[in-house]
């Protein structure tokens, strides 16, 4: 995913945390041997994903992109303000279009740096012109690899006061565990004072969440999204998926409050994965994991982002389609 290539002079760092990071093949091969077998999100994210990612977030079923959208918006200024920041660094930022909203008005309060973080390369150049473009006041870097890598980068490359912010409700695609330890990770880059900014989609009716997260009559972005996990097993890793031989769905669990998107096996498969050392096993009827999109209560949300030295500042909620911006800030322990 990151060849040695120098990126200088695009405005592009690639991150990496070194001897510590654990490969991404690593990554790759333990999640595909949990039970049942997953991949991790950014594995979608090549050229083909984020494109197939931006049409998900038009289908006319996909609520999650508007209301974001409108509530940046309707909330710019005061969200602008309540950042009151120079740099501001976004986790899992692609194309940045709703970003953009926030930029232009920070912008005008204060001279503004901004680090979008993204695994695909292409798509973090591509945003990042069109920003430079767009707003010739903002400053942008790029930083290329995973959240852990450029975080670490944040906390050794310190400057003006900085607000991290993950839109897109992406923090909802991490289990508890991961996003605890990205939450221990986001606390030691920020100072006492200093603003982490989340959107995230609160629980509401199964048969909704399903009919977002599935496609709708006519369209097939979030079957091709799904199943672009499985080309990538095979060009990353020699793998031969076929493709036909799984049905892309997403399946909501009430339990855990989490729709899961699942390429489920059509018959007994068993397909060899070369350049992992393994082959995986998946019989009739049960499925890969390609990705969790975990519904939150807000108190729930409070409590587990204040586990790690965040306290609650300010929140943007749309409360019919039960969704919202939630502003915390580093306290001083
Ligand atoms: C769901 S999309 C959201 C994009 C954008 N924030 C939005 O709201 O439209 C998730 C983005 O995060 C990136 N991403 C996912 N996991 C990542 C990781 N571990 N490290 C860096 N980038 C990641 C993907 O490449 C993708 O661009």
């Amino acid at each position: 995913m990151r060849p040695p290539e120098s990126d200088a002079g695009t405005g592009i760092v690639p991150v990496t945390t070194g001897a510590d990071e654990v490969p991404e093949d690593t990554v790759v091969r333990d999640l595909l041997q949990e039970a049942p077998p997953r991949l991790p999100p950014w594995l979608g994210y090549d050229a083909v994903g984020s494109e197939l990612f931006e049409q998900i977030t038009e289908l006319p079923t996909y609520y999650l992109t508007r209301v974001e959208r409108a509530l940046l918006q309707h909330h710019a200024w005061e969200i602008a303000e309540a950042l009151g920041c120079g740099r501001i660094a976004e986790l899992g930022s692609g194309s940045a279009k709703k970003t953009r909203l926030l930029l232009e008005r920070c912008v005008r309060l204060r001279r503004t740096t901004y680090l979008p973080i993204d695994v695909d390369r292409d798509m973090l150049r591509s945003s990042a012109a069109t920003l430079r473009s767009e707003l010739e006041d903002v400053e942008v870097l790029g930083l290329w690899g995973r959240y852990e890598a450029a975080l670490e980068w944040l906390r050794t490359h310190t400057g003006e006061p900085l607000a991290i912010i993950f839109l897109g409700s992406s923090f909802g695609n991490a289990t508890r565990a991961e996003r605890d330890g990205l939450l221990g990770e986001i606390a030691r880059c920020l100072k006492p004072g200093e603003a982490f900014l989340l959107s995230a989609d609160l629980d509401k009716d199964g048969e909704a969440l399903e009919t977002c997260y599935n496609d709708p009559p006519g369209h097939s972005a979030f079957a091709d999204f799904r199943l672009n996990y499985l080309t990538r097993l095979n060009e990353r890793y020699g793998a031969e998926f076929v493709l036909d031989d799984f049905v892309p769905k997403a399946c909501y669990d009430a339990a855990t409050s989490t729709v899961e998107g699942r390429l489920q096996a059509r018959a007994d498969r068993t397909v060899a994965i070369p350049g992992l050392g393994i082959t995986l096993r998946v019989p009739r009827g049960r499925f890969i994991n390609v990705g969790y999109s975990v519904k939150f209560d807000e108190r729930g949300l409070a409590h587990e982002v204040g586990a790690h030295g965040f306290v609650p500042r300010s929140q943007w909620v749309d409360h019919q389609a039960r969704y919202g911006l939630f502003l915390f800030h580093r306290d001083a322990s």
